[in-house]
């Protein structure tokens, strides 16, 4: 992984963390730190005080003679949560008491203060603890989410989201995809014309996207072969479940030349790489949320980077297990989360479901004319992706005949009249091509152990929230 240089900036010459990697080398330089207080200890002639900032941490001594009476009294009475910005020389720490015979530990290092500068003082009280355990509810951390961000567990979450989207992105890229944007603002649905929420687009009736689907198979009629997207989808679902929002970050890709076994294969290429990096680069942060979970009496989370190819259990495969498992489903039937738990209880990890019934996808997956199921209906070339008992993924290959593409939109009784800006696309030529899209949060979900995606989302939306 890339090697980070922080560079000096208006308010600080070094990170803490640069302090606790390169004291060795920094030691009796003078340098100008910030960050949030986090705690004071000392009465009379000294004070310790721990100050936070995005890398690291960082024990500031003040004492008596180094720093006026004024700065003292400053430093002992400041309020957790205010910011700070500190002169001052670094030092080695005095190094702890080991018992005899144990090894003395590596030195680690504290800044001694010349000079304080309180920038903010924070209020009292906080909205809820930084560095305790006490469990907070969801929706107060959702209300506060700026305090809850800096708590240790919580910032690595969204470090390691970030990471997820850099190992994915790194991974397409070296397949040759390329990263598109699609709008966000449409005239019509992709996803069969139901959970939109509607807007006004100046005087003309628009809706959010639900999906970039229509647009990324255009960019492949137009030739550009491999493409990806991260980015929003907006439903206007009544869900009110532990993995559903109303607007999540949907990663997609689609490719030419290709089929729904080509591009389950890239997904779990894509995956096991993501699975892979984080159990190279980022063990600190999934040992930070063990910290966490240990301290709630949770079980710690382990990165199993996931061998591949994943279990693939056809749709038709899928019912009879179900049904032999004593549940209740018919052929054409949707499998339910409690019919996933079964197929979980046999295929804990990622796994896919091949081959689903054509009536029960969208119009634009692609048939093949006599790949039926067990009852005679066809089949389609859709599939899911799934981790335990949770949907990540659907994709599938795509209709590339404009006949058949009409005819599946009649189907679904929509008119392909209000598809021409897409269907056109198909009358000049058009490659096969697949594709799938991949809920991030979900995803996060199943490398984090998270039990509610809003765990994983900065600011989720859901039919409760719309702020902050
Ligand atoms: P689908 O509608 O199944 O397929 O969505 C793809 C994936 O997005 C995630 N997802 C959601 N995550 C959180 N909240 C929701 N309300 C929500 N809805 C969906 C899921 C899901 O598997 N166009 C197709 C993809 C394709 O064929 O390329 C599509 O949007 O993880």
């Amino acid at each position: 992984m890339a090697v980070v240089e922080y560079h000096p900036t208006a308010y600080r010459t070094h990170t803490l963390g640069q302090i606790q990697e390169s004291g060795a080398e920094l030691l009796a330089t003078e340098v100008k730190i910030c960050g949030f207080m986090e705690a004071a200890r000392g009465k009379g002639k000294i004070c310790f005080m721990d100050i936070r900032d995005g890398t690291g941490r960082c024990q500031i001594f003040f004492k008596e003679g180094a720093v006026d009476e004024h700065t003292l009294a400053q430093a002992q009475n400041l309020s957790r949560e205010s910011t700070v910005q500190v002169i001052g020389m670094v030092a080695e720490k005095r190094p702890p008491k080991v018992a005899e015979g144990e090894p003395t530990p590596p030195p680690t290092y504290e800044v001694v203060a010349s000079a304080l500068n309180v920038i903010t003082e924070a209020m009292t009280p906080l909205p809820l603890g930084v560095t305790d355990t006490v469990s907070v509810g969801l929706d107060t951390r959702l209300d506060n989410r700026y305090m809850d961000l800096r708590r240790s567990h919580v910032s690595a979450m969204f470090t390691l989201r970030s990471r997820v989207l850099q190992y994915g992105r790194e991974h397409l890229i070296t397949e040759g995809f390329k990263e598109i944007n699609s709008p966000k603002i449409i005239a019509s649905a992709s996803e069969g014309g139901t959970n939109l929420f509607p807007m006004m687009y100046f005087d003309t009736p628009a809706f959010l996207s639900q999906s970039p689907q229509l647009y990324k198979q255009l960019t492949i009629l137009g030739g550009m072969e491999r493409v990806f997207e991260i980015g929003p989808a907006f439903r206007a679902e009544n869900h009110d479940t532990y993995r559903h929002l109303n607007e999540f970050i949907s990663f997609d890709i689609e490719g030419a030349w290709m089929d729904d076994d080509d591009v389950m294969a890239v997904q779990e290429r894509m995956i096991n790489h993501i699975w892979q990096s984080v159990a190279d680069n980022d063990q600190d942060q999934i040992d930070i949320i063990n910290q966490y979970r240990i301290s709630q009496d949770e079980q710690p989370i382990t990165v199993d980077v996931p061998s591949i190819p994943f279990p693939r259990i056809e749709y038709c495969d899928a019912i009879k297990m179900i049904q032999d498992s004593g549940a209740n489903i018919s052929w054409g039937d949707d499998i339910e989360s409690s019919h996933c738990d079964i197929i979980a209880a046999i295929h804990p990890g990622f796994h896919f479901l091949p081959r689903w019934p054509m009536a029960m996808k969208p119009f634009y997956i692609h048939h093949i004319t006599g790949e039926d199921g067990a009852t005679g209906e066809q089949l389609s070339r859709g599939f899911d992706l799934n981790y335990g008992r949770d949907e990540m993924t659907s994709g599938g290959q795509r209709e590339h005949n404009v006949e058949v593409l009409e005819e599946n939109l009649r189907n679904k009784g929509l008119d392909p009249a209000d598809f021409s800006f897409y269907t056109d696309g198909f009358r000049y030529g058009a490659p096969p091509h697949a594709g799938w899209g991949l809920g991030v949060a979900r995803l996060l979900m199943a490398l984090t152990g998270a039990r509610n995606v809003r765990e994983t989302v900065l600011f989720p939306r859901d039919r409760q929230r719309v702020t902050p």
